[in-house]
């Protein structure tokens, strides 16, 4: 081969080499899977669906494979999807950036792909919205890879005291041994499995880990990204709490089981415990080798790059601005006026409206009413 054939061949694989560089660092985005939040109700997840939404660029190569082994699961991504939307939204609907552009997915504005806090939340969100949604499936015997949560070995803790003090977890009384007599419940009912779940979650969201090649920068962030995926996960954990049955004749609970669940409030219970620990979000500086320091917290949430104030729109930081925004007149807190329109001043309007009101009904068959009329003052930020 002649040398300049083989300096060219050389020169045209680096290129190559440097395009896939590029079309991975793409590809940071570990949440385009939000994006599935959209898929119509029913949708069946085929080998082809799973394949089409890899080539459209809503999951990536392992999300891919996950939904073609397991199609099972991914009903409740979608749901999880549709919940982190909700409920990023409802926690910061008065908020300077109230998470509109979450509905922009798979094509996030700058905020959610730079390592902001909010970046923080929606990452750790949408994991706590997927374990959560994943061990309903569980519970509800929808998935085949999980079921109810396995009782806790510990004993239920005795009516006195006294006695569970001296309770040693003898291999008898482990599960649902007869604990009955000392104990004021036992486990049984159908624990939420977090644990599977999580394990399942953590499977679909960790992503594709960066290339050897890819930059510490890079690679700092998926870091980060990782572990506030893990404070979601956890949050969803720490969820748990007891829940009972009564048995016996009648409804007279002389026999009580009870398991740890998830309740009923669905993945917003999560939603409070990390929109708190938003507001104490730590800042991470990179380090020479992308990895993250110890010495954070599991629970923490940790971003990378200081947030715009989101007061006027900067397209390339993400911040929509506040102009033309809903602002409470008499708060003091981040829905009043004065934080919300950032010192802008707001324009006051009074709409009038015309109600039916103080109605009355007569003998029979119809109702009179007044007309009221209510007037509805508005403030929206300048
Ligand atoms: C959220 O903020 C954007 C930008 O300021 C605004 O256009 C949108 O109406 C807001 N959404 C809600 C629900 O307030
Ligand atoms: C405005 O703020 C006040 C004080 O925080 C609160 O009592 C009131 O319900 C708020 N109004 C609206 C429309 O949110």
């Amino acid at each position: 081969m002649p040398p300049t054939t083989r300096s060219t061949l050389a020169l045209s694989s680096l290129l190559l080499l440097l395009l896939l560089l590029l079309l991975l660092l793409r590809e940071g985005a570990c949440i385009k899977w939000l994006a599935l939040g959209r898929a119509v109700d029913g949708f069946e997840w085929t080998r082809e669906a799973c394949t089409g939404a890899r080539t459209s660029g809503l999951l990536e190569r392992k999300q891919a494979r996950a939904c073609r082994a397991t199609p099972d699961i991914m009903q409740n991504l979608v749901q999880a999807a549709r919940d982190t939307s909700t409920v990023c939204q409802q926690a910061f609907r008065h908020q300077r950036w109230n998470c509109s552009s979450i509905e922009r997915a798979p094509d996030f504005t700058p905020e959610l792909l730079t390592g902001t806090k909010e970046q923080a939340f929606v990452y750790a969100m949408s994991a706590a919205a997927a374990v959560w949604r994943l061990a309903r499936g569980c519970a509800l015997g929808n998935l085949a890879a999980c079921s109810c949560a396995t009782p806790p070995r510990r004993e239920p803790p005795a009516p006195s005291a006294l006695v569970q003090a001296s309770t040693s977890l003898s291999p008898t009384a482990i599960g649902f041994g007869p604990a009955s007599a000392r104990s004021a419940f036992k486990w049984g009912g159908c624990g939420d499995d977090v644990r599977s779940a999580s394990r399942i979650a953590k499977r679909f969201l960790q992503g594709e880990t960066p290339s050897p090649g890819t930059g510490a920068s890079a690679k700092f962030l998926h870091a980060v990204n990782m572990h506030n995926n893990r404070a979601g996960r956890r949050a969803v954990e720490q969820s748990l709490s007891l829940e009972c049955k009564c048995h016996g004749v009648s409804g007279s609970c002389s026999v009580r089981t009870c398991w740890r669940g998830l309740g009923s409030s669905g993945p917003a219970a999560a939603g409070a415990r990390l929109l708190r620990r938003y507001a104490t979000a730590a800042e991470v500086r990179p380090t020479s080798s992308g990895r993250l320091p110890p010495l954070y917290h599991h629970n923490n949430l940790l971003y990378t790059t200081k947030s715009a104030d989101y007061c006027l729109e900067d397209k390339r930081r993400g911040s929509l601005g506040t102009v033309g925004r809903q602002c409470n007149g008499s708060s003091a807190g981040y829905d009043g006026c004065e934080y919300l329109c950032c010192g802008r001043g707001h324009v006051t309007r009074a709409e009038e409206i015309l109600e039916r009101c103080e109605c009355k009904y007569f003998s029979c068959c119809y109702v009179k009413c007044k007309t009221c009329r209510n007037v509805i003052i508005t403030h929206e930020c300048n």
